[in-house]
C-alpha cells in the first residue's frame, strides 16, 4: 500500500493537527515564548516606522500570528500582513480572527498555497522585490524541502533590521524521536522529503549562511496521546497520522510493527506515565529568533 503523506492532503492534515492540538496537556494553547521575550527579542528591534511588513508561513488558523502582530502594533500603527497557508479550512479561521484594532490596522494579502508554489510564483514574476520586517515560520519549516534552501530564500526576503521567527522541534523532542522511528519502520516505502527538520539543522544553516545573528529559545509542550492506545478511537487515530504524518498510519503496518511503535511511543524515550494510567508525550521544540547582520 502506498503512503499518503499528511501534508498532500490539506483538509485531513487540519482534521488532525487540531486532533493534536485539542490534546495539549497543562501548556499554553499557542507555540509562544511570552509577552516579555518577543517584546526584548523582536519588537525593540524592529525598525522604528510608521508600518511594518509582515510574512507567515504556514501560519494556521493565526491565532498565533495574531498575537504576534498585536505586540508590533504596539510599536507601529500599520502591519502590511501576508499569509501562505495551504489550508483553506485554517484560513477560514484565521480571517475570522481579524477583528478589532487588528481589521483595522492590518491589511492582509492570502495566498493558499504552499511555500514553494509562492517561491515558484515570486521567482516568475519579476518586479516582485517585496522584503519583510516579520517573517514567521513556526512548525511549518518542516513542509518547505529537505535541501536547506529555503533558509537561505526566507533571509534574502527579510529586511535590514528585520526578524526571522522560526519555530521547530529540537532533536530531543519525544514527538520527533517517535516520527523517526516510525519513518525507519517504513525503510524504502518512506520517500517523503519531511523528515523531522531540527533546531540543530537549521542553526548549522544559519551558520553557513553567515548573514544573521540568532538565539534560540528552548520551550516545552505536552500532549495527552492516551487516545492513540485506545481501539476504534477515532482521535486517537487522528493524532497518530499527525505523529507520524502518514493518512491513516494504523492500517500501514501489520499488527506487530503497529504494536512495537505503539511501545515506543509510550516508553521514556518519548512519554510518561502518570499515576492515573494518563501517557503524556514531550514536545521539545525552539524558538530561533533571526536577525539580519
Ligand atoms: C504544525 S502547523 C502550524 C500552524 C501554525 N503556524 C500554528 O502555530 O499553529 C503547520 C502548518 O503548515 C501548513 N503547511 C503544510 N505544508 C506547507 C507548505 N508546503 N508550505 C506552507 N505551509 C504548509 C499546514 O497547513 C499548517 O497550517
Amino acid at each position: 500500500m502506498s503512503l499518503r503523506y499528511l501534508q498532500n492532503f490539506p483538509s485531513h492534515y487540519w482534521k488532525s493537527y487540531r486532533s493534536m492540538r485539542d490534546s495539549f496537556y497543562e501548556c499554553p494553547l499557542e507555540y509562544d515564548i511570552g509577552d516579555e521575550a518577543f517584546q526584548k527579542m523582536v519588537v525593540d528591534v524592529l525598525p522604528k516606522q510608521e508600518s511594518l511588513k509582515a510574512l507567515g508561513i504556514g501560519s494556521g488558523q493565526g491565532k498565533l500570528d495574531c498575537i504576534h502582530m498585536g505586540r508590533m502594533l504596539t510599536r507601529v500603527s500599520r502591519i502590511d500582513n501576508t499569509v501562505v497557508e495551504p489550508s483553506l479550512e485554517a484560513v477560514e479561521v484565521y480571517k475570522s480572527l481579524l477583528s478589532g484594532d487588528l481589521s483595522d490596522r492590518v491589511t492582509t494579502s492570502w495566498y493558499q498555497e504552499t511555500f514553494q508554489q509562492y517561491q515558484k510564483r515570486r521567482e516568475s514574476s519579476t518586479g516582485d522585490t517585496e522584503k519583510f520586517h516579520f517573517i514567521s515560520v513556526v512548525h511549518s519549516l518542516y513542509y518547505t524541502g529537505n535541501d536547506g534552501s529555503s533558509i537561505g530564500y526566507l533571509i534574502d526576503l527579510l529586511e535590514e533590521n528585520g526578524v526571522l521567527f522560526i519555530a521547530i522541534q529540537n532533536d530531543e523532542s519525544g514527538f520527533i524521536k517517535f516520527f523517526r522511528k516510525a519513518v525507519e519502520s517504513y525503510g524504502p516505502r518512506y520517500n517523503n522529503t519531511t523528515r523531522g527538520y531540527t533546531t540543530s539543522q537549521v542553526v548549522k544553516l544559519l551558520n553557513a549562511d553567515g548573514r544573521v545573528n540568532y538565539n534560540v529559545v528552548k520551550n516545552r509542550h505536552k500532549i495527552d496521546v492516551t487516545a492513540c492506545f485506545e481501539a476504534d478511537s477515532s482521535k486517537g487515530s487522528l493524532v497518530l497520522d499527525f505523529l507520524t504524518h502518514v493518512v491513516d498510519f494504523t492500517s500501514t503496518f501489520s499488527k506487530n510493527v503497529l504494536q512495537s511503535l505503539l511501545d515506543y511511543l509510550k516508553s521514556p524515550d518519548c512519554s510518561e506515565i502518570l499515576s492515573d494510567g494518563r501517557i503524556i508525550l514531550h514536545l521539545k521544540w525552539d524558538a530561533i529568533i533571526i536577525t539580519k547582520k
